[in-house]
């Protein structure tokens, strides 16, 4: 039976010029080099220049995904933002990309799911591309995490970092197997239950301010490998794979411990786990577009490779997609 599928028809991103070392942030919190790298596996990350906003690094990156589409712009009908770090309350970021980008046509909005937000994201666009509404969607995790930092608490500053990926889909007709080609299965979950354990602590409709991120870190990694290995079992089972036919694991980038946790219990071998951790940190929506990104740029991503996605963030949320190239 023919379906509309979402075909993947290209991946860009962007960093920040600035590198900041954990020696560097040593100099400005008690902390050091050692511990970072033991506890999370961070080593650096990317911080946003002055003036250098959430769109400036979207756009960016959705520029390189749509140079590599082989599309242009006006080919885009549907742009979504995953943000937690928006230029502004509103207008939504992916507005202000869409216009960047010279789309006058479609519809752009933010998708808002903190670190899964590329996720959901990609769920959101997939349902709209699957339904006939729009022909070809620019999915964007763009974040400047280093703007809501507490810079003088060492528990939570060393861990994040600033960047943008992107992806472009494509409604194409597929036969409606698992061999198909583009996402084959995804699944969004969120709880606000553990609210308390990862927030912001501000906002336009509670504190008039934008505030700092605070995060029970121990807390969050207690919940991370269940949460992620229950939504990532919920998308194999749906089409019937098996982790071993996995090609590639793209898992959001927020603790080596927790990835290793994942891969473990799924029994991924490392070689098809893609890390960036080490030298991005955690750009919550953007982490898993800079992966996928870093991996095509390395020639990992094959054409009809089995690609599984996932993340857990504030809320929580938390989510996987299975795709094949
Ligand atoms: O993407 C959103 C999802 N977020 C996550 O997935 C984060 C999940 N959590 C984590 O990655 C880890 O819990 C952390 C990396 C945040 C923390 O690692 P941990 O092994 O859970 O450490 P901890 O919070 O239990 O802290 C251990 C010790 C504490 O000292 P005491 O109380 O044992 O004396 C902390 O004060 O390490 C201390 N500590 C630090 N020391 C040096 C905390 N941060 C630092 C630091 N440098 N930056």
């Amino acid at each position: 039976m023919a379906v509309i599928r979402s075909v993947i028809k290209g991946v860009g991103a962007y960093l920040p010029k600035r590198r900041m070392t954990n020696d560097d942030l040593s100099k400005i919190v008690d902390t050091t080099d050692e511990w970072i790298v033991e506890r999370t596996g961070i080593r650096a990350r990317h911080i946003a220049a002055e003036g250098e906003r959430t769109s400036d690094l979207g756009y960016a990156a959705a520029r390189k995904a749509l140079e590599r589409s082989g599309l242009e712009p006006r080919d885009i009908d549907l742009v979504i933002c995953a943000t937690a770090t928006p230029d502004r309350t509103f207008p939504a970021t992916a507005v202000r990309i869409q216009h960047m980008l010279g789309i006058e046509h479609g519809a752009a909005f933010d998708v808002q799911a903190v670190c899964s937000g590329f996720v959901f994201g990609l769920a959101t666009a997939d349902n709209f591309l699957k339904a006939g509404q729009f022909k070809r969607a620019l999915v964007v995790g763009a974040e400047t995490f280093s703007r809501i930092l507490d810079w003088q608490d060492r528990t939570t500053c060393v861990l994040f970092g600033d960047g943008a990926g992107a992806v472009v889909l494509e409604a194409q007709a597929q036969t409606g197997t698992r061999e198909d080609r583009g996402i084959l299965a995804t699944r969004i979950r969120s709880d606000g239950r553990y609210e308390d354990l990862l927030y912001v602590d501000g906002g336009p409709g509670s504190t008039r301010t934008t505030g700092h991120l605070r995060m029970n870190g121990r807390e969050v990694f207690r919940h991370a490998v269940n949460k992620i290995y229950g939504v990532i079992e919920e998308t194999l089972h749906e089409t019937g794979y098996t982790a071993d036919e996995i090609d590639l694991f793209v898992p959001h980038q927020a603790n080596a411990r927790i990835l290793d946790g994942i891969a473990k219990k799924l029994k991924v071998s490392p070689e098809k786990i893609v890390m960036t951790l080490s030298q991005q940190g955690n750009t919550s929506a953007a982490s898993i577009p800079l992966a996928l990104n870093e991996a095509w740029e390395q020639g990992r991503v094959k054409e009809n490779g089995l690609v599984l996605m996932e993340a857990m963030g504030g809320g929580f949320t938390w989510g996987a997609v299975l795709a094949r190239w």
